[in-house]
């Protein structure tokens, strides 16, 4: 009997043999009423049965409402990897989507990544990288400046000199952020934004600056191969200067970036000596090697929050 209330597993069951033990038509029912006819000791025996199955009854009841309540439990429970709605998921925008990939290729070379504020002093955005007040190059680009004689920065350039400032030689870093000119059509936002790659060492040559571009491009762009092509150029924060170009599909020649030397002077500016150090850096549009990349044709797009062009280009 008492093995029989334990393996019992489901409660009409229990309810079954209970009333079949203690109903009016019971089995200790009936033993309980021909009582009167025992001995003591068969008695007490019997008060002891009738004492200890109602308490497995008892016990058994309780453990199977509670397994009842655990597995409903279990039924609804929220399934949070379950049927989410597609038309709800969002996605990379493809700046977002493109620094990933831009900075796993960077890094993997070795380079850190840095952020600078975008509203800029005039040091950093322009007369530590060698372009004093009276620079020419300064009309190079058509700035914004604040009141306070601030400006928005107008190139990642500005993050090589804070990075240099703070960390010295050597140092191998990319800078990334916004930048702002007063430029607006299909290619030029006055907000875009640049990316910066910076190498300062000892024995640092412009073969490794072309090499290391070389190997950037192929990877970002998924090439077997890539053909550059390097025209001279002019920065005043770089000594040479040039121009690196690509050979795009159909044979056709595209700006990629601008990059060069360290000029000697900006060297100086962040307190390294450029006897002892040296190397390249390299600015491109952080936007404009996306667009290339995902085949899209307006910058414009990227920054009006058009839901539907997103889930369009988005990943
Ligand atoms: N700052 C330049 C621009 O905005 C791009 C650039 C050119 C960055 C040459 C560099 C460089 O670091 O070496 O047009």
């Amino acid at each position: 009997m008492q093995d029989k209330i334990k393996n019992i597993n489901n409660i009409e069951e229990l309810q079954a043999l209970y009333t079949a033990t203690f109903g009016k038509n019971g089995t200790m029912t009936a033993r309980l009423k021909e009582m009167k006819n025992l001995d003591n000791e068969a008695r007490a025996s019997l008060n002891k049965e009738n004492t200890m199955l109602r308490e497995l009854f008892k016990n058994r009841q309780i453990e199977l409402e509670n397994q009842a309540l655990m597995e409903g439990l279990a039924k609804q429970r929220l399934d949070a990897s379950l049927n989410p709605e597609p038309e709800n998921i969002g996605t990379l925008h493809p700046l977002t989507k493109s620094l990933s990939e831009i900075s796993a290729v960077l890094e993997s070379f070795g380079y850190k990544m840095w952020t600078g504020p975008e509203i800029e002093d005039d040091w950093h955005n322009f007369t530590a990288l060698n372009t004093p007040d009276y620079h020419p190059a300064r009309d190079m680009q058509d700035s914004f400046f604040l009141d306070n004689g601030n400006v928005m920065r107008t190139q990642t350039s500005a993050i090589q000199i804070r990075s240099m400032e703070k960390e010295g030689a050597p140092i191998k870093m990319f800078g990334v952020g916004a930048t702002y000119r007063k430029e607006m059509d299909a290619t030029h936002s006055p907000m875009f934004h640049q990316i910066e790659g910076l190498y300062i060492d000892k024995d640092i040559t412009m073969s490794d600056l072309i090499s290391d571009v070389k190997e950037f491009l192929k990877k970002f762009f998924e090439m077997d191969e890539v053909e550059l092509r390097i025209r001279p150029s002019y920065f005043p924060f770089t000594e040479p200067s040039i121009e690196i170009d690509l050979k795009w599909q159909g044979g056709k020649w595209l700006e990629i970036m601008g990059a060069g030397m360290v000029h000697p002077n900006v060297l100086r500016n962040c307190n390294i000596d450029p006897d002892v150090y040296q190397g390249f850096a390299f600015g491109f549009g952080w936007d404009r090697l996306a667009m290339l990349k995902y085949g899209l044709n307006d910058i414009r797009q990227f920054y009006d929050g058009d839901i539907r062009w997103l889930r369009k280009t988005g990943f």
